[in-house]
């Protein structure tokens, strides 16, 4: 591989995407893709797929395309999914519910350990067979059982404060879904998580479609008269 530090941030923001298009390839016993095949299929073009594939090295296309086993376990190790990846979550609220009973984050080496929350009321219970523990007891968790990532799904307001406490602890990533973009320094990972932005970029296209086809209409109905 080569010198991943020069790799831009768009490029790495396209890995999983094609790392979930070659999975379903290989669980489909597809054992060679060419560029331009995966190109029509994830709607991008061929040379872009080609260009971000040359940031690491071409993944050694030879003869028709490339092995499709061999790119998705490259792309992985890139993702570093080649690593267990033990996660804790905080706040175990109805998102925080969820994300613990999605099963398929388990097969991609991400492992939920344990909860945390401040409701008392959750501490007798288990979700999808994870304890729930007091928030004191969530330093000496991350140290005990070497966690890497703490899931967010608190609220706003309780964000940074967390984000605070976790600072001081050796987790190396926060996956951040409460309603706050969190700036950590240092050595510590932040991916901010808005589901909300993704509904507002589709609205924005419904209602650019629906503009568009009002201004055809007009324009239709101004030659008619
Ligand atoms: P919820 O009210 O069901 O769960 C929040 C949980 O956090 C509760 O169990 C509460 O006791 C716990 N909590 C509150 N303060 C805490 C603290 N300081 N430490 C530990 N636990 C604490 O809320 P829900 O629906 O699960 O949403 C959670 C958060 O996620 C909200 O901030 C919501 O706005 C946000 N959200 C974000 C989305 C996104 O795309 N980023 C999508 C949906 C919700």
């Amino acid at each position: 591989m080569t010198k991943q530090k020069e790799i831009s941030s768009a490029v790495i923001a396209r890995l999983p995407r094609y790392y979930r298009y070659l999975g379903d390839l290989r669980d489909n016993g597809v054992e060679r893709i060419s560029s331009l095949e995966l190109s029509r299929m994830m709607n991008v073009t061929a040379s872009q797929i080609r260009q971000d594939f040359n940031h690491f090295g071409g993944f050694g296309q030879q003869g028709y395309g490339y092995n499709t086993e061999y790119l998705y376990a490259e792309i992985g190790k890139i993702l570093g999914l080649d690593h267990k990846h033990n996660m804790i979550l905080v706040g175990a609220g109805n998102l925080g519910s969820a994300l613990i009973k999605y099963m398929n984050f388990r097969n991609r080496g991400f492992y939920f350990k344990a909860a945390f929350d401040i409701n008392e009321a959750l501490y007798d219970r288990q979700i999808a067979g994870i304890d729930v523990y007091p928030m004191e007891r969530m330093a000496s968790y991350i140290r005990d059982y070497s966690i890497d990532i703490a899931v967010l799904t608190i609220p706003k307001a309780q964000a940074v404060k967390v984000a605070e406490v976790l600072s001081g602890c050796p987790i190396k990533a926060i996956w951040n879904f409460a309603h706050t973009d969190l700036n950590l320094p240092g050595r510590i990972k932040v991916e901010n998580v808005h589901l909300s932005d993704s509904l507002m970029r589709l609205s924005y296209e419904i209602h650019r479609y629906e503009e568009s086809v009002s201004e055809q209409n007009s324009a239709a109905q101004a030659e008619e008269n």
